[in-house]
């Protein structure tokens, strides 16, 4: 069955289907609005959020289908210590497709492994954001009219940044693509994501130390809040909040056509007054959210039982009883989960629910 987990879990072509079919449905509003009949989507969210949440629910009403779940799991069993996958077997009875929202990684990798029903990642941890990527990528289609050749900035928290993480993942296998990467030391892009991602595949990618250097050449900025709750010290996070902040001075250095997108919600990384530039794109890349995961949850219920749309084969090899994954955010790490991992370009062992390392 095919799930959403990573955006790699779609094909390149799979990706292109729902990007056209989210722009048909904008064009087509009322011949979609009994698409999903009948049908009902789970949103199982363990983890604030108000555009993901609300965007899902959007998206599944106006395809005619029903939601049901939770926004708080302080309200639902697992505060009673039920785990991910006696949840998503339970949830499974009462939904044809679920989205699910977790502090935890691989928490969703997790779910696919009991479920009957599509599962579509909605965030895990400081991990991936796949839904959130087939938003930008809808977002940088509409703006810039491609999706290829592009030098594109990735600004402020690249380390916990689960939705930098996975548009890097999604563009490596566009062509002309250079990154330029914008952040304090502390908040770096993760060692996998750059040689697994980056050198492995062959994007080229460059690191600078202020906005102002990269500012003339970027296609796209992707801006970043520096989210407070993936600290273990506070004292690290109040050195680096306010490290980059986007202004109208900022943007006169930028090219004519370009496009900010911000995953949102802000703090203080885009000043209000920024908003007012036509270059600014963040508020639209809201409504693009709805469109885009009416156009995912339409095709995961259609592509259900058709094999010719199935999760990619990966590789995995076994992990020596004396290892454990070294993330102890992971979902091996919180319940009992069995340990799986393949092995990465640099010959370390990974641990496929949240790409840490086995130590
Ligand atoms: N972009 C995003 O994931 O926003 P929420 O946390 O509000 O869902």
């Amino acid at each position: 069955m095919k799930h959403l987990i990573d955006p790699t879990d779609l094909t390149v072509e799979e990706t292109r289907s729902i990007i056209d079919l989210a722009l048909d449905i904008i064009a087509n509003r009322e011949k979609y609005s009994e698409k999903c009949k009948g049908k009902k989507l789970a949103t199982l969210f363990y983890e604030p959020s108000t555009r993901t949440r609300l965007s899902f629910t959007a998206a599944m009403m106006e395809l005619g289908g029903n939601v049901l779940g939770f926004a708080d799991a302080a309200s639902s069993s697992v505060s009673k210590g039920e785990t991910v996958r006696d949840t998503v077997r339970v949830v499974e009875n009462f939904a044809d497709i679920i989205a699910m929202r977790h502090h935890i990684e691989g928490a969703q990798l997790a779910a696919t492994e009991v479920s009957r029903v599509p599962i579509i990642n909605a965030g895990d941890g400081s991990h991936a954001h796949p839904t959130q990527t087939l938003t930008d990528l809808l977002t940088i289609t509409r703006e810039l009219g491609r999706l290829d050749n592009l030098t594109i900035g990735f600004c402020g928290d690249l380390r916990f940044g689960r939705t930098v993480h996975s548009l890097i993942k999604a563009m490596s296998r566009q062509k002309g693509i250079n990154i330029v990467l914008i952040a304090p030391p502390q908040l770096r892009l993760p060692d996998y994501i750059k040689q697994d991602v980056c050198d492995r595949l062959g994007l080229e990618y460059k690191e600078v130390d202020t906005l102002e250097e990269a500012m003339p050449e970027l296609d796209v900025l992707y801006m970043t809040r520096v989210q407070k709750e993936r600290f273990l010290d506070e004292d690290e996070y109040e050195a680096v909040k306010d490290a980059f902040v986007l202004d109208c001075e900022k943007m006169a250095l930028a090219k004519e056509k370009m496009a900010v997108l911000h995953p949102l919600p802000r703090v203080n990384e885009i000043l209000e007054e920024v908003d007012a530039d036509p270059r600014a794109a963040y508020f639209r890349q809201v409504e693009n959210g709805k469109f885009v995961r009416m156009a995912l949850i339409a095709s995961l219920l259609d592509w259900k039982d058709d094999p010719a749309h199935k999760m990619p084969e990966q590789e995995e090899v076994e992990v020596p009883g004396h290892l454990r994954c070294e993330n102890k955010k992971c979902i091996t790490r919180n319940e009992h989960s069995p340990r799986r991992a393949y092995v990465a370009s640099d010959g370390a062992l990974r641990c496929r629910y949240c790409d840490h390392k086995f130590k």
